[in-house]
This record gives structure tokens, sequence and C-alpha cells, in this order.
């Protein structure tokens, strides 16, 4: 599947050499979001595709998503897994264990520290970026050995911790602290952030937001657009009272559960709104108040729904004339 638009200039950062692709563009982990098309759309541009292992109701069907995958591209990409603690959890080590068997070899772990999973992901050579969103854990997973870090500041769509620090000061105080590969992750968008955050002393970035909004990703055509009308004021945090802070669309669920959540409610009395499968519909149905779904502060600079590997080529050809650009008012 090669495509014929133009290409991008070259470049080369330890992300890139880390993992043998042509350009340092991660597509995140997405729920719902991270199959076939999309990955492999961004990893035949040279970005790094990432496949999203628990949208995929069994590891057999991860396997066939993983399959689908290498049809499309026979580049480098990924496979997300997002620990997180639920009262029922997935079958983790069984989603491992498809992960290998396909013969990935990157895996993007998230949501929890990836210690329970490195012995096993080293003895099959899979390389872990591991996805934080503070400098202490980005320094802790690179003492458990992960081959690089995903640095997710309080910009990003989801999860953003609760340590609310924004990019401009989590990227440059993770280059300090780090020695492995890592790239930036929360606001990312274009090529003035891709330039933005080499500057900074990142190896690369990753995108959530900028990738929901493209032609690949299999989410209905209202949420495309109401990413590029949304300004970067129509996100909320939600949980925030639990501590387990999610940056969502603002919309009539997130305000509602706001509303409860500060008027003294409780996990269960918003429960029932913030189920997964009602925001499965928002991206099904495309009814953009079914349910609360994820998106980030970057929205507000999202003009256009575009083919991924145009977004990778376009995003790197930016980024240079950024550059080159910032070169001239020093000579
Ligand atoms: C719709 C959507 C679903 C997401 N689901 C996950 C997920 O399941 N696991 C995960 O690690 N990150 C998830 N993320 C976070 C992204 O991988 C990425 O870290 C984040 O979007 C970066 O911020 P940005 O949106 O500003 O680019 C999701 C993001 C979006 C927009």
């Amino acid at each position: 599947m090669s495509e014929a638009a133009p290409s991008a200039p070259r470049l080369r950062t330890r992300f890139t050499e880390l993992l043998g692709i042509e350009y340092p563009v991660v597509q995140g982990g997405m729920m719902w979001v991270g199959r076939a098309e999309l990955a492999a759309a961004v990893s035949e541009a040279g970005g790094l595709g990432i496949v999203t292992a628990l949208t995929q109701p069994s590891p057999a069907e991860l396997a066939r998503e993983i399959e689908r995958t290498r049809k499309l591209t026979d580049k480098p990409f990924g496979v997300n897994l997002t620990i997180l603690p639920t009262i029922t959890p997935p079958p983790y080590d069984e989603y491992r264990r498809a992960i290998v068997d396909s013969g990935v070899t990157i895996v993007e772990t998230a949501g929890s520290s990836p210690e329970p999973h490195m012995e096993f992901f080293a003895e099959h050579n899979v390389r872990v970026i591991h996805k934080c969103t503070s400098v202490r854990h980005a320094v802790k997973a690179e003492r458990l050995g992960v081959a690089a870090v995903s640095i997710d500041g309080f910009e990003c769509a989801g999860h953003p911790g609760e340590d609310d620090v924004p990019g401009l000061v989590l990227i440059p105080a993770a280059a300090d602290a780090l020695t492995i590969p890592f790239i930036a992750s929360g606001g990312f968008c274009d090529g003035r952030g891709l330039a933005a955050a080499l500057a900074l002393g990142a190896d690369g970035v990753n995108m959530g937001t900028r990738f929901l909004c493209s032609a690949e990703a299999p989410v209905a055509e209202s949420v495309k657009q109401r990413i590029i009308d949304a300004s970067e004021l129509d996100t909320r945090l939600i949980f925030r009272q639990l501590r387990n802070t999610a940056r969502v669309a603002r919309n009539a669920v997130s305000d509602e559960v706001v509303r409860i959540l500060a008027d003294g409610g409780t996990f269960p009395d918003v429960q029932p709104l913030v189920t997964g499968a009602r925001g499965r519909l928002v991206f099904e149905d495309g009814d953009l108040d079914a349910g609360i779904w994820s998106v980030g502060l970057s929205q507000g600079l999202v003009r256009d729904i575009a083919p991924a590997g145009d977004l990778v080529r376009r995003i790197v050809s930016e980024a240079r004339e950024v550059t080159l650009r910032m070169t001239e008012h020093l000579a």
C-alpha cells in the first residue's frame, strides 16, 4: 500500500533509530479508534501507528486485527495495552500473549506501571514505550527497562494525571531527567508542535486528537466535524474528585458528571453516564451527547479531516519550515 503523495524531508531522532521508522510521529492508542486502517496508514507514511488491544473484545480478535494491519503495511507498528484498575479486569496476560504470538515487537503501555509485564516483554524482545504523565513515573519506567517513554502533558485527551503540568515545563523536565529516548504527547497536532517538542528536548511527538480527526479514524463524521468546530475551551475535566481525572469533550453528559461530583456525588452516581458502551455510541452513531468521549485541547487547532498519512508528511514538512524560519532569526 504505497501512496503517491510527496514525501517529507528526512527527520532522524533517537526514537526513529530505536524503532526503525522514518518519522518521529506516533498515533497513540485510542479506545474504539485504534484499529487496523488508522494504524496502518500512519505506519505506511513512515510514522508509528498503534492498534489498541482492548478495543478488540478478545485476544483472538486482537490477533486478527494485528493480521489485518500487517496486510495493509509491512512497516513497523505497535499495540497499545492500557492497564487500568477495574472491577473485572480484562485478561491482560492473554492479550499480552496474543501480541507476542502475532510477532509484534513494539508495545505502548499506559494506565499504570508496566512492571508486571516487563519480564514477559523482555523475554520476547518487545520494545516497550511507556506512556505516563509525570517525570517521576518516566524515571521509574526507565529504571524498569522500557525502551522509550511517551510523556503526556496536561493538555492531552484522556487521562492527564493529577499533577496538572503542561508540556512547556513537563517536556524539558523529562529531557533533563531521562537518558532513554522519549516523545512528547498532549496538545500536538501540527508542525509547529513537532518543532517545539524537538526544541524542548523530545525525540518526537505522540498524538491522539489529531488522528481522531483523520479520514481513517473509524468514527462518525459528526465527531470529526465537532473537533473542527470546537475550540480549546470545549473540553471538561471529569473525575477530579476521584483522583482519576479524564479530559473529555464538553457535552451534556460531561457537564452533568462535573455537576454531580461537584455537588458531593460519588462514582456510583455517575457510573451509568460514563460507561464505555455509551462512549462507543458517540463514535458509532454520531450522537455527540450519547456519552463521554476523550478529546484534547489541541482540537482548537484542528481545522480539517485529512488522511492520516498526509498528516504525518505534512507535520514533518511544516516542522522543517518552522525550524528553518527560526534559524533565519539567528542569522
Ligand atoms: C478518543 C481517544 C481515546 C483514547 N484512548 C486511549 C486508550 O485507550 N489508551 C491510552 O493509553 N490512551 C488513550 N488515549 C490518549 C492518546 O493515546 C494520547 O495519549 C492523547 O490523545 C495525546 O493527547 P492529544 O489528544 O492532545 O494528542 C485516547 C485519546 C483519544 C482522543
